[in-house]
């Protein structure tokens, strides 16, 4: 229990953190890695939400593929969500839902969600990821919750996900060693094929295997 709240804490002061920088731009912060040496070559808002040269990758990924559901874990301030919306509201169709468990940081989401005109493509939920329930076929799986779940949730929504869907696991660089290792035990478990993204903090790309042709 102390440690959850250590970790809450955490996130309501970088979110404040996030509020007070007011969407400048600084050098990604996170460690050098053997597969990425110069994270100061990247950008990021605050060290919670995704690098900004990942959330352009996610919003060009959303105009690509033309999905019509995406799910998100973890929503914290709701950037990720809004830059894939953004793709959503460029395709002129499809839905984002993206869960957010801490009722804090859902409700400053849910203000900016709100405030953007790309609210109409965005369902957000204060609740779990391991307790959210979602119909229809997933096309794109964004994993970006608490390090320690992200195979579980992965697993928990894998039925859903479409054998041509995408399935992103923020968070897997060799530093951050948990998200990195959760994938490629689900790859030997032959649930998925990966690839890792060598970016300041990693980036998975996988798909499931069921359903391959
Ligand atoms: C890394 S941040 C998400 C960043 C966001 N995707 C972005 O790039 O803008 C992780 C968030 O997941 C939330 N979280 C942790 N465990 C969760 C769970 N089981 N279900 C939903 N959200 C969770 C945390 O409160 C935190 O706000």
């Amino acid at each position: 229990m102390g440690l959850f709240k250590k970790k809450l804490k955490q996130e309501h002061k970088i979110m404040l953190q996030a509020e007070r920088a007011a969407g400048a731009l600084l050098p990604e912060y996170h460690r050098a890695t053997p597969e990425c040496p110069h994270p100061e070559r990247w950008h990021m808002y605050d060290s919670m939400t995704a690098e900004a040269e990942v959330l352009e990758f996610l919003r060009t990924l959303v105009t690509t593929l033309k999905p019509t559901l995406i799910v998100e874990t973890g929503s914290f301030l709701g950037v990720s969500t809004l830059w894939m919306a953004e793709g959503l509201a460029a395709n002129g169709f499809g839905k984002i839902i993206s869960c957010e468990f801490d009722p804090v940081v859902f409700a400053r989401a849910q203000e900016k969600i709100a405030a953007s005109p790309f609210a109409p493509f965005i369902e957000l939920r204060n609740e779990s990821s391991l307790e959210m329930t979602v119909g229809g076929a997933i096309d794109i799986f964004f994993s970006d919750s608490d390090v320690d779940i992200r195979a579980a949730e992965v697993e928990r929504f894998l039925p859903q996900i479409r054998p041509t869907g995408l399935i992103l696991m923020h968070d897997a660089s060799s530093h951050m060693k948990t998200v990195r290792d959760a994938a490629f035990a689900l790859e030997a478990k032959g649930l998925v094929s990966c690839i890792v993204l060598p970016t300041p903090r990693g980036l998975v790309l996988a798909q499931r295997r069921e359903g391959r042709r």
